[in-house]
């Protein structure tokens, strides 16, 4: 059922070299350290495109890797889509392995991560499978020891906000959870999974934002954080990015979502969040 990682070159992993040095703070003017992330535009360069409805803008896994790890360490995304955070380690010289359910998807974000990778000679390895299994947890251990010792050295997670965007048939596909307690169970699966991989003293990064249901604001971001929390990861920060990067919000649909907020009482979503917790382990 899962295919293995295409682009793996067994290449053991340079010494980490500090590349956050705390004496030199001041030079790190572009690394967030504020909780409102206003990213501007969508960095479209490279292989990084909008094609993927429902990826997250490349400078999120960027500002996560380049403060969470070093050069050499792996990043691990259990839901790696289009593989962002695959091709934004390439370019920062991290390993990375993703997980996507959706193998069609799978194949093209290995292709996509390829095309990133002349820069630095890293790995980029992209499992098809569901995140929320034992067999994947499984899969993922063998592969971080096959070039290390297990773990991984930064998580993300981006998983569908429920049933906003629907990624696939596949019943596994967290999109598809008939009920919102389905859905917060499927996602605390992959929460454990990714606690266990998550090397102790490491992080991990939630990228999520919440829904409407029935007229009703569902604080999913909230529910998903809390999960994290009751799964024994320690809440480093809630940070709110807005969503001007996104390509959300154009035109005629803009005009049609401020007339809908207007007539029932609501708000257009215009922020998700990152939330970052640490593996005390
Ligand atoms: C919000 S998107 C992530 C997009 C990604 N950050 C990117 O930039 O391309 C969520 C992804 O999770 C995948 N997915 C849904 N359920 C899954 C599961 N059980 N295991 C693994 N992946 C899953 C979907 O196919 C979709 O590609």
């Amino acid at each position: 059922m899962h295919e293995q990682p295409a682009d793996w070159h067994g290449v053991p992993p340079p010494t980490p070299d500090a590349d956050l040095d705390i004496s030199r703070w001041r030079e790190y003017a572009d690394i967030i350290t504020d909780s409102l992330w206003l990213l501007g535009a969508r960095d479209r360069s490279g292989p990084h495109s909008a094609e993927y409805h429902g990826n997250f803008v490349p400078q999120i896994p960027n500002q996560i890797v380049r403060r969470f790890t070093t050069r050499g360490e792996t990043v691990l995304d259990l839901f790696s889509g289009m593989g962002t955070t695959l091709i934004e380690c390439r370019r920062l010289g991290r390993h990375s392995l993703g997980v996507e359910l959706n193998p069609v998807v799978a194949t093209r974000s290995r292709e996509l991560a390829a095309q990133a990778g002349d820069l630095h000679t890293v790995r980029a390895g992209v499992l098809a499978g569901d995140s929320s299994s034992a067999e994947v947890a499984l899969e993922v251990r063998e592969t971080l020891l096959r070039h290390g010792d297990g773990y991984a050295d930064c998580v993300l997670l981006h998983p569908p906000y429920h049933d906003i965007i629907r990624f696939s048939p596949d019943p596994r596909d967290l999109s598809n959870c008939t009920s919102h307690p389905e859905f917060l169970e499927a996602f605390r699966r992959v929460v454990r999974n990714a606690r266990d991989l998550l090397r102790p003293g490491r992080h991990l990064a939630l990228v999520i934002g919440d829904r409407y249901a029935g007229g009703e604001w569902v604080p999913l971001g909230f529910e998903c954080m809390q999960v994290c929390r009751e799964e024994g990861l320690v809440l480093k920060a809630i940070n709110v990015k807005d969503m001007q990067g996104n390509e959300r919000g154009k035109g005629k649909a803009n005009n049609l979502w401020r007339y809908r907020a207007l007539k029932s009482g609501t708000y257009v979503f215009r922020h998700e969040y990152v939330m970052v917790f640490h593996n005390a382990g």
